[in-house]
């Protein structure tokens, strides 16, 4: 059990907490669901990126999953070997390529006709072969949020599978491109295996279709995804999802990737804030922490739910916990059963730790908050709480 109080007096609020321990477990679990098959788990970079977090996965013998060149150096500079790195995003810029070709990365996924065009060209300029993955977009719906589902053909991700033969056709054509991936993602926090498994044999189904044109992949990237517990879901177990994938790959040879974010992070992060005061008008009943949506976004934006535990006792009543920022949408609970709360007292936002910290900004002038790890009963910083010299740095200079 995590002392928050300890941590809280140690490094003050707001603040966030990772179970390193945790961590590692869901890690282990998901690479055993996949044993006896070639694998690689190239951890989600976007959902935690602190540089202790993939450093954590690293050592367990993780890959990344990349959306941006800033996440590559991150994943580099964290010990992940660069043949362990995939490169995705729905727009890449000239200059992200050339670097994530320089590093020599496992594959770029590319994820239209025109940035195949891109990346021939640049690695025409360097006179080298870039080992590329096309993104298909399944056009499956995975029943999840909207905001997080991406492959229907409403979604700006991927390419159709006609494009997408027409893309490896190309690509073994050419000089400069190794075509030896593929990949998809329905979307994130799934609950439901039906999806999964209908895109992984559409995408299966392909594979066998380019084998039969002497395209021959290697790697078969089912993306993220898999949900996790914020609140009541049904989840899918890893095995089973696993057995769902592998079901469709029947006698092909081909590693499976897979780029797990939220799974690995969201239930081993807490977010800890303290009760500033409570106040009551003729309608509602609000606690004010000293944590806000610039620090714990997906309240706002998703209306997502997050647990909240807090350490005392009494009679209840609702409430809704909010924030200082200057927004009606700054929340973290609404209409929460809680006994009452006095300054100082800590509330604890549970399964933080996946796109938390990563969607944190600096609106209103607050500096993020700090990050700690707790692993084997020790806690240690992994990041300074930002303080305002580190927000005006960028800018003093030009007043
Ligand atoms: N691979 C690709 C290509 C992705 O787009 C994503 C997430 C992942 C892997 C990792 O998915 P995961 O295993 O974490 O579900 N900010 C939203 C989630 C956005 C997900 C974006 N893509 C949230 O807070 O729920």
């Amino acid at each position: 059990m995590i002392d928050f109080q300890k941590l809280a007096d140690k490094y003050q609020t707001p603040l966030y907490v990772y179970d390193f321990n945790k961590m590692s477990e869901s890690f282990n679990e998901l690479k055993e669901a996949f044993k006896g098959r070639k694998s690689l788990m190239c951890f989600a970079v976007k959902s935690n990126s602190n540089l202790s977090v993939i450093k954590h996965f690293a050592s367990l013998g993780a890959g990344a999953d990349c959306v941006s060149i800033g996440e590559v150096k991150r994943a580099k500079l964290a010990g992940i070997e660069a043949y362990k790195i995939i490169f995705s995003g729905v727009g890449k810029r000239d200059d992200e390529i050339k670097e994530a070709l320089e590093i020599g990365i496992l594959y770029i996924n590319v994820e239209s006709e025109a940035e195949l065009k891109r990346v021939e060209a640049i690695a025409k300029q360097m006179q080298i072969v870039a080992r590329i993955s096309v993104r298909v977009n399944p056009n499956i719906d995975p029943k999840t949020h909207p905001y997080i589902s991406t492959g229907l053909h409403g979604n700006k991700f991927g390419v159709d599978l006609a494009s997408a033969k027409r893309m490896y056709i190309d690509a073994k054509n050419s000089e400069f491109l190794d075509p030896i991936g593929i990949h998809f993602h329905i979307g994130s926090q799934l609950t439901d295996l039906v999806p999964i498994y209908e895109a992984s044999e559409i995408v299966a189904d392909l594979v066998r279709s380019l084998s039969a044109l002497d395209i021959n992949l290697k790697f078969f990237d089912v993306g993220g995804g898999l949900g996790v517990k914020y609140d009541d879901e049904i989840l899918i177990p890893p095995y089973d999802y696993a057995q769902a994938i592998l079901t469709t790959l029947k006698a092909l040879d081909i590693t499976v990737i897979g780029e797990p974010g939220r799974f690995l992070t969201a239930n081993a992060g807490y977010f800890v804030t303290t009760v500033l005061y409570e106040k009551q008008n003729d309608e509602k009943r609000f606690v004010i922490v000293d944590g806000a949506m610039n620090d714990l976004l997906r309240p706002s934006l998703y209306k997502a739910y997050h647990k909240i535990t807090t350490f005392k006792d009494g009679k209840t009543s609702k409430a809704d916990i909010v924030g200082p920022v200057c927004e009606s949408g700054d929340y973290f609970a609404k209409d929460c059963e809680l006994p009452k709360l006095e300054h100082n007292d800590l509330v604890i936002v549970e399964s933080a730790g996946a796109y938390g910290f990563t969607m944190a900004s600096n609106y209103n002038t607050r500096g993020r908050s700090a990050e700690v790890a707790v692993e084997d009963g020790e806690d240690r910083l992994i990041r300074k709480r930002e303080k305002f010299d580190d927000l005006i740095e960028l800018e003093k200079e030009f007043i």
